[in-house]
C-alpha cells in the first residue's frame, strides 16, 4: 500500500476550511419542513404554503410599468451607487415626514439597501465585533441573532412579548452586565409573535438608551400593514431617537416588492455612515431601474399599500376566526402579514417541528414552527397570510380533518 505522500495530488483527499465564524450558525431549522414540503410538491400535492411572509399578489401596476420603461435606458444598466441614487432617499425622507412627522437629511441619515436583511446585516458587522454584545427581541427572527453572531458579537435574547417587561429586562441587564450591551434590536410589529407597541415604548427606550449608552437599530418591516385603525409608530419619531440609532423599512411587505431587494436605513449619520463605508466595499447599489420603479412607488402608491393592508386583513379574520372555530386559541394580530398561533392540546406536546410537518404530510398546509424562531417560539406556529381567503379558508377546513385524530391514533 502507497502511503498518503505517493497519492498523487489529484487523488488526495481535501476538506474545505471554512472559517470559523460559518461554524457559529446551527443546522437551519427551517430545513426538514422545507424538505418535505418540495417533496410533497414534486409528489403533485398542492400545499397551501403559509410557510413565509412573502406576498403573492406583486406590485400596483404603476411600479412595474415604470420599472418596464427604465429597463428600456440603457443608463439604467450600468453600477448605480451604493447608497442609492439621490431621489429615491429624497422619497424616503419625504414618506417620514407626510406619515410620521419626522424629518431626516437625505444625504446623510438615509441610505438605501438590498433589501432590509442585507442592510441590517452589513450594519451589525459594521458595528460589532468581539467583546460586543448585543441584546435581541425573542423569539427571534433568525437574522437579528445571526448578524450578531456573524459579526463575532454575543447575544442576550430577552423575551420581547411584554414590550413593558422587555424594557425592564434591558433596564435590568444593562445593570449587571459589564461591558454593557453595546447595541438592542427591536422588531415592532414584531416578526414572529406579531406584538405590538405605542409611542411611549419608544420612549422608554431612547432614555434607556441615553443612560446606559446603547445604540438602537429598529426594523420596522411590517410598518405599512396595520389592521383595525391601529398605526404602528416609528422609533424616529420619539424625540432623541436620532442621537441612539436608526430605523430599517422595506419595500418587500406594504408594496409587494419582495423579490426587488429594496429597504432602507433611515435615522443616525454616523450609523447610516458606518452602513454606507461598509456597503462601499460590498456593492454597486440596487439595480437602478428598480430604484426609479421603487421613487414611482413611494410617490404615487399610498393608497395601493393601503388596499393590500386591508386584503390582509381580510385574510386575518378568516385564518383567525377559521382556526378559532376549532378551539385554538389565537389573539388577532393587530400588524404584520402573521398569525402567531399556539399549538392546541392534544398536540402541543409533539413539539412545533413535528407538528408543523404532520400538517403538511396529512393537511396539505406548510407553517412555520415556533421552535424555529428559538425556545420562546416553541408551541406555537407561524402562519403567513400569504394566500387568498379561499385558500385559507381551504387551509383551516384540511387542518381541521387532519386532527380530528388525537396524537396516538395519528401514529
Ligand atoms: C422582521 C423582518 N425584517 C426584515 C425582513 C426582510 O425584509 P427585506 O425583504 O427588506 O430584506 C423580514 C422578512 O420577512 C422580516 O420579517
Amino acid at each position: 500500500m502507497r502511503s498518503e505522500s505517493e497519492v498523487p495530488f489529484e487523488d488526495q483527499p481535501f476538506t474545505i476550511p471554512v472559517a470559523d465564524r460559518l461554524k457559529r450558525l446551527p443546522p437551519y431549522m427551517f430545513g426538514k419542513i422545507n424538505k418535505l414540503k418540495y417533496e410533497k410538491r414534486v409528489a403533485g400535492v398542492d400545499v397551501i404554503d403559509l410557510g413565509m411572509g412573502n406576498p403573492t399578489e406583486g406590485p400596483h401596476p404603476l411600479i412595474t410599468e415604470k420599472l418596464a420603461e427604465a429597463i428600456k435606458d440603457p443608463k439604467n444598466h450600468r453600477y448605480s451607487v451604493s447608497n442609492g441614487i439621490g431621489n429615491l432617499r429624497k422619497e424616503v425622507a419625504a414618506r417620514y415626514r407626510k406619515k410620521y412627522d419626522v424629518q431626516l437629511d437625505p444625504n446623510s441619515e438615509i441610505i438605501a439597501c438590498l433589501g432590509s436583511k442585507e442592510g441590517f446585516s452589513h450594519l451589525c458587522l459594521a458595528l460589532m465585533g468581539p467583546g460586543d454584545t448585543a441584546i435581541v427581541p425573542s423569539p427571534s427572527f433568525p437574522i437579528h441573532v445571526y448578524a450578531v453572531v456573524l459579526a463575532a458579537g454575543n447575544v442576550i435574547s430577552l423575551d420581547c412579548r411584554n414590550p413593558q417587561q422587555f424594557l425592564e429586562r434591558i433596564a435590568y441587564t444593562c445593570e449587571h452586565l459589564f461591558p454593557t450591551p453595546k447595541l438592542v434590536i427591536v422588531n415592532y410589529p414584531h416578526n414572529p409573535s406579531t406584538t405590538c407597541v405605542e409611542q411611549d415604548f419608544y420612549v422608554g427606550l431612547v432614555a434607556l438608551a441615553k443612560k446606559y449608552g446603547f445604540m438602537v437599530i429598529s426594523d420596522f418591516a411590517y410598518a405599512d400593514i396595520c389592521f383595525d385603525g391601529y398605526k404602528a409608530p416609528s422609533f424616529l419619531s420619539t424625540p432623541g431617537a436620532k442621537d441612539v440609532g436608526v430605523e430599517f423599512t422595506t419595500m418587500s411587505k406594504g408594496y409587494s416588492m419582495a423579490g426587488w431587494r429594496v429597504g432602507f436605513c433611515a435615522g443616525n449619520h454616523e450609523m447610516v455612515r458606518a452602513l454606507a463605508t461598509i456597503k462601499g466595499y460590498y456593492d454597486y447599489g440596487i439595480f437602478q431601474a428598480a430604484q426609479i420603479a421603487a421613487i414611482v412607488a413611494l410617490r404615487h402608491c399610498d393608497a395601493a399599500v393601503d388596499e393590500v393592508s386591508a386584503e390582509y386583513q381580510v385574510r386575518r379574520d378568516a385564518l383567525c376566526e377559521g382556526l378559532q372555530r376549532l378551539g385554538w386559541e389565537i389573539d388577532p394580530p393587530k400588524a404584520s402579514m402573521f398569525v402567531w398561533a399556539k399549538i392546541p392540546e392534544p398536540w402541543c406536546e409533539m413539539g412545533s417541528i413535528n407538528f408543523s410537518m404532520k400538517l403538511i404530510e396529512e393537511a396539505g398546509v406548510a407553517v412555520s414552527p415556533g421552535g424555529g424562531f428559538g425556545a420562546e417560539g416553541e408551541g406555537y406556529l407561524r402562519l403567513a397570510i400569504v394566500e387568498n381567503v379561499q385558500r385559507l379558508r381551504q387551509a383551516v377546513r384540511q387542518i381541521a380533518r387532519c386532527l380530528k385524530q388525537g396524537p396516538d391514533e395519528a401514529e
